[in-house]
């Protein structure tokens, strides 16, 4: 319930935690199941596999939150342009070429192809509420925005500098807006597939925000998100939306103006202060330890939650990373933390 409460607005003396890629290869467990599929989309697709790979950080840690076992790339794979993930090269797949349209029309079979997210959702709520701990515990369902989306779509594969999509949108704008509006169409059914599944809240992943020309920030940042942000609200006003518009630099603060998300995560190479100072204080805020930081754990990791927790004490705050969890965490680090943080009384409560 402090996840949700801290979402709508209410300062714990604790804050809420969760971490990004909670369920991922710092994980023995996690690596063990993992190893019984081959490709990563069968894995994810698996609904008794990714259900219990969900979890898994959840009996371990017991963390305030869950987020559900898929991936981003899934929409990209339904919508025809075939995912693979290579060990230790990351994700490739078909790319959109300069002046190629997507053709996709088929909504029903996407939804179809997406169906076992929606079951691993209501498996992993049966198996949370099995257990007196993990009873009501909220579960997080999420997307990839739609610009970190093209940037996967027209570059293949990760990128340094995504060249290809910043081509894209200068070669021609008309045809990135066409683009634009077949991944909303697309995310808002994979949302709400998770909405109807019943998860509790939504993030949106918009991992390469700071990559994007700021010059185009209206319109294919807040333009394309202001209309998923509507769509959730609109089905269902209650559902909390968390942004990770990562590494935008100043552009945060009209993000947080124009979209008016329930919170905004913060990556790690943000600075906090100038978050805290800039956007208005009824947005809850998330993240911001670096991950090396919990990697390296310690007295130097106490000090940076001390520090982060008492600038935020007026503001409501979940704990998180500025990033994913990196596979070289010790899990005692990450349970160290958490008990840190849970002893101890951060500023003060109002609820
Ligand atoms: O957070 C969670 O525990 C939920 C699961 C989750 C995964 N990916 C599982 C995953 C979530 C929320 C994501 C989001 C995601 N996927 C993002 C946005 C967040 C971010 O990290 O910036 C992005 C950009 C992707 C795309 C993606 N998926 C990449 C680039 C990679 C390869 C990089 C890597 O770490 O290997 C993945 C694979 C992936 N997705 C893994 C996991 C646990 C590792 C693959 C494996 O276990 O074989």
């Amino acid at each position: 319930m402090n996840f949700l409460n801290t979402l709508n607005g209410k300062i714990a003396s604790q804050p809420p935690i969760w971490i990004m890629r909670q369920a991922g290869r710092y994980l023995p467990e996690y690596r063990r199941l993992r190893n019984t599929e081959l490709n990563f989309i069968d894995f994810c697709l698996n609904a008794e596999k990714a259900s219990e790979v969900t979890c898994q950080p959840i009996k371990k840690f017991n963390l305030d939150a869950a987020i559900i076992f898929s991936d981003i790339l899934l929409v990209l794979h339904m919508l025809d342009f075939k995912v693979s993930f290579i060990e230790n090269e990351g994700p490739k797949l078909k790319k959109l070429n300069l002046g190629e349209r997507i053709t996709f029309n088929d909504w029903r079979k996407f939804k179809s192809d997406l169906a076992p997210v929606g079951e691993a959702i209501k498996l992993s709520r049966t198996k949370l509420n099995k257990n007196v701990n993990s009873r009501n515990i909220p579960i997080i369902g999420f997307s990839g925005s739609p610009w970190t989306l093209f940037t996967y779509l027209t570059e293949g594969q990760s990128s340094k500098d995504f060249s290809n999509a910043r081509k894209f949108l200068w070669s021609n704008t008309n045809r990135s807006e066409e683009v634009f509006e077949i991944l909303v169409q697309a995310i808002t059914c994979f949302l709400e597939i998770q909405l109807d599944a019943g998860v509790n809240a939504i993030m949106l992943f918009d991992s390469w925000a700071g990559s994007i020309p700021a010059r185009f920030r209206n319109k294919f940042i807040y333009g394309p998100t202001k209309k998923i942000v509507q769509y959730v609200r609109a089905k269902n006003a209650s559902i909390p939306i968390i942004c990770f518009p990562k590494s935008m630099g100043e552009g945060i603060v009209e993000f947080a103006d124009i979209i008016n998300p329930n919170c905004i995560a913060v990556d790690h190479l943000t600075d906090m202060e100038f978050v805290h100072r800039s956007i208005p204080k009824n947005i809850a805020v998330q993240g911001n330890i670096d991950p090396i930081c919990l990697v390296h754990g310690g007295n130097i990791l106490k000090r940076e939650v001390d520090y982060l927790l008492n600038l935020i004490s007026d503001r409501p705050y979940i704990f998180n990373l500025g990033h994913g969890i990196l596979p070289a965490t010790s899990q005692q680090n990450l349970t160290d933390i958490i008990s840190y943080i849970r002893e101890k009384n951060y500023g003060i409560s109002n609820s």
